[in-house]
C-alpha cells in the first residue's frame, strides 16, 4: 500500500469541494438581534462600551428593526431601560412600561418582526438586582418569581411573541407558564436563560441597561463558572417546568455547556454571544489586530458546531449583511 493511504488534504484543495462538504453554517434565520429601548430619550444615542449599538427612544425603536429586517434578520430581543427605578421594579409591569410601548410601536410599523422580551427586574429595581430584596437585603426567590410572572404577562399582553426570563430565580419557568396559560396565552413560547453564568463578560451590557447591582454581585443566583453540574440541573428543571427553548450564556467561553445542552435535551438550544464578547471583537478589530468579519463568522460557526440552533448576537445585522453579499 502506498503511503499515506488517507490524505485528508485531498478534500481541502478545491474551494468548490470544500463548500460541498461543509457540515455547519450560519444563516440569518439563526440570529436574534438584541435592541435597547429607553424611556424619555430624545434621540438615539451610541452605547459607549458597545460601538455600533444604540439606545433608542420608543418612538424610533422601529428604525433598527427595519434595518435588520431588510438585512434578513427577523427576530429581536427587547431590553427596556425605564425612567423610574423602585425597590419592587414596578415600572416593569404596566401596559405603559417602556417595553410594552416598544412592542406596540414595532408591531404597528413592522408586523412581521418576531419579538422576544427579556424578563428580568434588574433594570427596573433601584438596587439593581434581578429579583426583589427581603428585609435582610437578600434576593427573595418566591416573591421575585411572582413579580417576574406579572412582568411576562404584561409583555405578552402587549403583543410579545415569546418571553425570555433571564433572572435565574428558582421555579420561575413554572410560574410564568402557569400565568400565561391562565390568561389564554398557552401558545406563547418561553426561551429560558437556563445555564446563565455569573460572568464578567456582561460588563458592557450593564452600562447599556443601567443594571449593575448597587451592592453585592449576582453570584447568589447566577451560576459559578467553575461548575458544570448546575447547568444540567438548571436545564432539567427549566425543561420540566415547561421551557420551550434552553439558552446558554455567555457564548464562546461556554461552548462545552452548549454541547452538553444539545446532547441531553430534545428542544432547540440558544446561545447568547454577550456584550463583552461583542466589545472585545470590536476593540481588537478597530485596532487592526483581528479581521472583524472573519473572527465574528468563526465565532458564530463555533457556536453552531457546538450545537446552538439560535444565536443572540449584537452582530446579527452585520452578519446578515455579509451573508447577503456572499450569495
Ligand atoms: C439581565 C440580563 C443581563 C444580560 C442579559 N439579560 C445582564 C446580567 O445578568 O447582569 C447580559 C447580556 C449581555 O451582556 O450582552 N438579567
Ligand atoms: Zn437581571
Amino acid at each position: 500500500m502506498a503511503f499515506p493511504v488517507h490524505r485528508p488534504r485531498r478534500l481541502r484543495n478545491d474551494a468548490r469541494l470544500r463548500k460541498m462538504i461543509r457540515q455547519f453554517s450560519v444563516g440569518p434565520q439563526n440570529l436574534i438581534y438584541p435592541i435597547f429601548v429607553v424611556e424619555n430619550l430624545d434621540q438615539p444615542k451610541e452605547i459607549g462600551a458597545m460601538p455600533g449599538q444604540k439606545h433608542w427612544p420608543v418612538e424610533q425603536i422601529h428604525e433598527p428593526v427595519v434595518e435588520a429586517l431588510q438585512a434578513g434578520v427577523q427576530a429581536f430581543i427587547i431590553f427596556g431601560v425605564p425612567q423610574n427605578k423602585t425597590s419592587d421594579g414596578q415600572s416593569a409591569l404596566g401596559d405603559d412600561s417602556v417595553v410594552a410601548r416598544a412592542i406596540r410601536h414595532i408591531k404597528d410599523k413592522c408586523p412581521e418582526a418576531y419579538l422576544i422580551t427579556d424578563v428580568c427586574l434588574c433594570a427596573y429595581t433601584d438596587h439593581g438586582h434581578c429579583g426583589l430584596l427581603d428585609e435582610q437585603g437578600r434576593v427573595a426567590n418566591d416573591a421575585s418569581v411572582d413579580q417576574l410572572a406579572r412582568m411576562a404577562l404584561a409583555h405578552v399582553s402587549a403583543g410579545a411573541d415569546m418571553v425570555a426570563p433571564s433572572d435565574m430565580m428558582d421555579g420561575r419557568i413554572e410560574a410564568i407558564r402557569e400565568t400565561l396559560d391562565a390568561n389564554g396565552f398557552e401558545d406563547v413560547p418561553i426561551m429560558s436563560y437556563s445555564a446563565k453564568y455569573a460572568s464578567s463578560y456582561y460588563g458592557p451590557f450593564r452600562e447599556a441597561a443601567g443594571s449593575a447591582p448597587g451592592k453585592g454581585d449576582r453570584k447568589g443566583y447566577q451560576m459559578d463558572p467553575s461548575v458544570i453540574r448546575d447547568a444540567i440541573l438548571e436545564m432539567e428543571l427549566d425543561f420540566s417546568e415547561g421551557a420551550d427553548i434552553l439558552m446558554v450564556k455567555p457564548g464562546l467561553p461556554y461552548l462545552d455547556v452548549v454541547k452538553l445542552a444539545k446532547d441531553n435535551f430534545c428542544c432547540p438550544i440558544a446561545v447568547y454571544q454577550v456584550s463583552g464578547e461583542y466589545s472585545m471583537i470590536k476593540a481588537a478589530s478597530a485596532n487592526g489586530w483581528v479581521d472583524e468579519r472573519e473572527v465574528v463568522m468563526e465565532s458564530l460557526l463555533s457556536m453552531r458546531r457546538a450545537g446552538a440552533d439560535l444565536i443572540l448576537t449584537y452582530f446579527a445585522v452585520q452578519v446578515a449583511g455579509w451573508l447577503k453579499g456572499e450569495k
